[in-house]
């Protein structure tokens, strides 16, 4: 099982939103899929009460728990996990960041969230798991993706790729308990979490798709005789 830590010290960058959208691309890939909400605001828990489909599975957790939850997801066949965390929770945030594979860090390409980013850069050097920063709700047009990308970089934190960008289908999938991929499978918000879910799995070593257990018994077909 692969786990992912979505962690931003700062409030509002898009923890969840993008907890519940890399974890429902993971669901389509075929991989069963985990979501462990240790936020007290308990988004993603409700997010998931308000869904008509039973998975990806959402856990509210303490922190404290983590392991235990961690092993009986595992021991549970999921084998993608994604843990989506609160802002300002140091302690917290620590024990993801130690738990997971790969940290993925949500910005706003604003000043106030770039320069909160060194907090959360400090919780992923102390628990020497690999972080990537990834640019989110990024205006469509203008220079401000790109000059964030520079800050970022700047601060010596790795960049993702794909920038997600402002768009109504994020709130609005979410209300009705879906996700972009569900609420506008072919739009452009879909394609960029198609995108950061396959850069998430070369991250962690991951195919970008597992295949499904097809039926094996079917007898081939017998020849007519002539
Ligand atoms: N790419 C985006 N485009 C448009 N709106 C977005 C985008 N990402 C997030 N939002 C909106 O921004 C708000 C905050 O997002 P979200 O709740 O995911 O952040 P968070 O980091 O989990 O917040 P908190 O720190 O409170 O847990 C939500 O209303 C969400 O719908
Ligand atoms: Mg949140």
């Amino acid at each position: 099982m692969k786990t992912i830590a979505i962690l931003s010290q700062k409030g509002g960058t898009g923890k969840t939103t993008l907890a519940l959208n890399l974890a429902v691309a993971a669901e389509a890939a075929g991989y069963p899929t985990v979501i462990i909400d240790l936020d007290p605001q308990a988004s993603a828990k409700e997010w998931s009460k308000s869904r008509e489909r039973d998975t990806p599975v959402v856990i509210s957790s303490h922190a404290s728990q983590l392991e235990e939850v961690l092993a009986t997801a595992k021991e549970n066949g999921a084998a993608f996990c994604l843990i989506d965390t609160a802002p300002h929770s140091e302690q917290d945030a620590l024990k993801a960041a130690r738990a997971a594979d790969l940290i993925l860090i949500p910005c706003r390409p604003a000043i106030l969230d770039l320069r909160a980013i060194t907090v959360t850069k400090a919780l992923a050097d102390l628990a020497n798991t690999p972080a990537l920063a990834v640019i989110n709700s990024a205006p469509p047009r203008g220079p401000l993706a790109e000059e964030a990308s520079t800050a970022i970089r700047g601060y010596g934190l790795d960049l993702a790729a794909v920038v997600i960008t402002q768009r109504m289908a994020f709130v609005h999938s979410l209300t009705g308990g879906q996700t972009v991929l569900e609420f506008e499978p072919d739009g452009k918000a879909a394609d960029e979490i198609r995108r950061l879910f396959k850069l998430t799995c070369t991250q962690v070593n991951l195919p970008a798709f597992r295949a499904r257990k097809t039926e094996t018994s079917k007898k081939p077909e017998k020849r007519r005789s002539a």
